[in-house]
């Protein structure tokens, strides 16, 4: 979940490293830190509990003459958050950080003899004793890194300088990420493109257990008997600038502006004479016609993007689907088999839950299909098939326009699966794609009007507790809507089947307690009416986001919020963004840092 940034180039190390680690913040933002390396010895380590900004501020008044480095910012897992446990680590002549989890590292400490030396309580320091311990004995890097790694049971991208070896650095990996890329200006290595993208748009993936070297000029790649190995290089289609703020305060606040591109972006290359098609990207029809169930792992609103693909599976394809949360799917005796389509859903691409639930899938014979948005991602280099989202990097902690291009994704894949399976006659999926391209406009609509989201959102600033109610369809959205409240203003938020509310949770609707309702589906309408009344007649204060065309009467009743019409289906599109308005401006009026919630980090590569 750390991010990770590595440069040895033509250019100061300490901008490099500072804005790399700045736009890497959202991977964690517990403590973060640097080191640096040049000619004759020259070395020094700054690091503190806290935010990059706050490195930033210690190393203002340093002096730092280098070119060569390594830079990191913690998301902690083992030992709290202090300036000792930050990273880097320095163990007698070896200097790293690493992310991940090293999950024999108190055995290995006893083995090495290390346990005395330790500063930090961290598992990567042990790592980091145990290089130096078999550098001391040999003097060679790379047998050290090999011999270190074959000893140790866990998840990691490491990154490592030597005292003795100035100007060069060293990494390798097991799961944990690490991408890298050489130009004019140097070579470089981090946990994602998000640090690279300013440099270059050519990079490659680290293959894992593979030894990278950075050089001033130069790159090379070894598998781990020291065989140099031609690195796989890549185009990445994100603009340079893509992952900067772009004017906004927050990236929250772009990237749920950036959803109606987003979308387009998303489905337009897939529409072929207004029909989906997935053949230039490899996906063929045998795969959605010869399944016979469907079984989704995800997390967090990737999960809940599969929640929609559910309720649209079974309204429109009468088949069978599981939604499954990954960090449980392993352990709850799943059924699969090789009739199963596994559909993994991820922003990243990188998230071990999601990843260890698409092995063991595979490992029972399941077909996968993975829809990502980073490229090249271990989710998308494991899966059968990948299809990405093109919502360009999304920076912001809670997701929004993956979201949104998932959901897109999704529908398309449906509509592609109707007509393969014969459910839906062509001219029946050309009308659905046809709905769905109009998604963009409707979210504009949405954005246009979005100063009154604000103005609601404005009355909910105090509240301790609020209720989100729906039904079908409209509950999927709350969960969603719930979660994105819950992370970003740290209100306490439920989202219930409004259905549901008499078999307990009405017990908690007191004089004024804030309830967020949603009223997109025909068929819904009056059972969720009533459930509204419920709460109301019992002192709840309601906040009614409505299908415009279902509107009429409510707001004499209601605070009502009009949503643009779509089909019903698709009204989850709508409904979602304004409810990310809704919880991004409830955080930002309350002041908090919109972007790195407490606690939270964006990418999550530990179980
Ligand atoms: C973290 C993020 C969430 C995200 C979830 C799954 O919890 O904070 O925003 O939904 O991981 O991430 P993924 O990259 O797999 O979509």
């Amino acid at each position: 979940m750390c991010g990770i940034i590595g440069y040895t180039g033509k250019h100061s190390v300490k901008e490099v490293l500072l804005n790399a680690l700045t736009l890497l913040e959202y991977r964690g933002y517990d403590s973060a830190g640097i080191a640096v390396s040049g000619g004759n010895g020259y070395r020094k380590l700054i690091k503190c509990a806290g935010r990059v900004s706050d490195l930033e501020k210690l190393c203002e008044s340093e002096n730092i003459d280098s070119t060569c480095g390594i830079g990191h910012t913690r998301w902690a897992t083992h030992g709290g958050v202090c300036d000792r446990n930050a990273h880097p680590h320095r163990q007698g002549k070896v200097t790293l950080v690493h992310n991940g989890i090293i999950e024999n590292y108190k055995e290995l400490a006893e083995e090495f003899n290390i346990s005395d030396s330790l500063i930090s309580e961290t598992d990567s320091e042990v790592v980091a004793g145990m290089i130096n311990h078999f550098y001391s004995e040999s003097g060679d890097p790379m047998s050290s890194i090999v011999k270190t790694v074959k000893k140790i049971r866990g998840t990691f991208a490491l990154v490592i300088m030597f005292d003795d070896i100035p100007e060069v650095i060293y990494s390798i990996r097991n799961v944990s990420p690490i991408v890298a890329t050489i130009t004019d200006e140097g070579a470089m290595l981090a946990s994602d493109l998000t640090a690279l993208c300013a440099f270059t748009n050519r990079y490659f993936v680290v293959p894992e257990y593979h030894i990278l070297t950075l050089h001033k000029k130069d790159i090379k790649l070894y598998d781990l008997a020291g065989n140099e190995v031609e690195p796989d290089f890549q185009t990445m289609d994100w603009e340079k600038n893509s992952a900067d703020k772009g004017g906004y305060p927050f990236y929250m606040e772009k990237e749920i502006m950036e959803q109606p591109d987003a979308i387009s972006n998303t489905i337009m290359p897939r529409i072929k004479d207004g029909l989906p098609d997935f053949s230039e990207e490899g996906v063929p029809d045998d795969l959605f016609e010869e399944s016979k169930r469907i079984c989704v792992v995800a997390c967090g609103t990737a999960m809940h993007a599969g929640l929609v693909l559910q309720a649209w599976v079974k309204s429109k394809l009468h088949m069978h689907i599981d939604v499954e949360t990954a960090s449980e799917f392993m352990y709850s005796d799943p059924v699969i088999n090789n009739h199963t389509l596994v559909i993994a859903i991820s922003q990243s691409g990188e998230t071990i839950d999601t990843l260890e639930a698409l092995k063991y899938a595979k490992k029972q014979g399941a077909k996968s299909l993975a829809i990502i948005n980073v490229k090249g991602s271990s989710i998308a280099r494991e899966s059968d098939y990948v299809l990405y989202t093109n919502a360009g990097p999304e920076i912001a902690v809670a997701s929004t326009k993956a979201y949104t291009t998932q959901l897109s994704l999704l529908y398309l894949i449906v509509c592609r699966m109707a007509l393969a399976r014969g459910i839906l006659t062509k001219d029946e999926v050309m009308a659905d794609t046809a709905a769905l391209m109009s998604v963009p406009e409707s979210i504009k609509d949405v954005l246009s009007r979005r100063n009154d989201i604000h103005v609601i959102a404005g009355n909910v600033l105090e509240a301790k507790d609020l209720f989100m109610i729906g039904r079908g369809l409209d509950h999927s959205i709350l969960l969603e809507g719930s979660l994105k409240l819950k992370e970003v203003s740290y209100i306490h938020s439920e989202a219930y089947a409004s259905g549901e509310l008499k078999h307990g949770p009405i017990a908690l609707i007191t004089d004024d307690t804030p309830v967020v309702a949603v009223v997109t589906q025909k068929k819904l309408y009056e059972k969720e009416v009533s459930n509204i009344r419920e709460v109301k007649s019992r002192g709840a204060r309601i906040v009614l986001f409505v299908k415009d065309e279902l509107s009429e009467n409510l707001e004499k009743e209601f605070h009502v919020w009009r949503l643009p019409n779509l089909k019903d289906e698709l009204m989850v599109f709508p409904a979602s963004v304004a409810l990310q308005l809704f919880a991004y401006y409830v955080s930002s009026d309350k002041g908090f840092d919109v972007d790195k919630p407490r606690n939270l980090a964006k990418v999550v590569t530990v179980e």
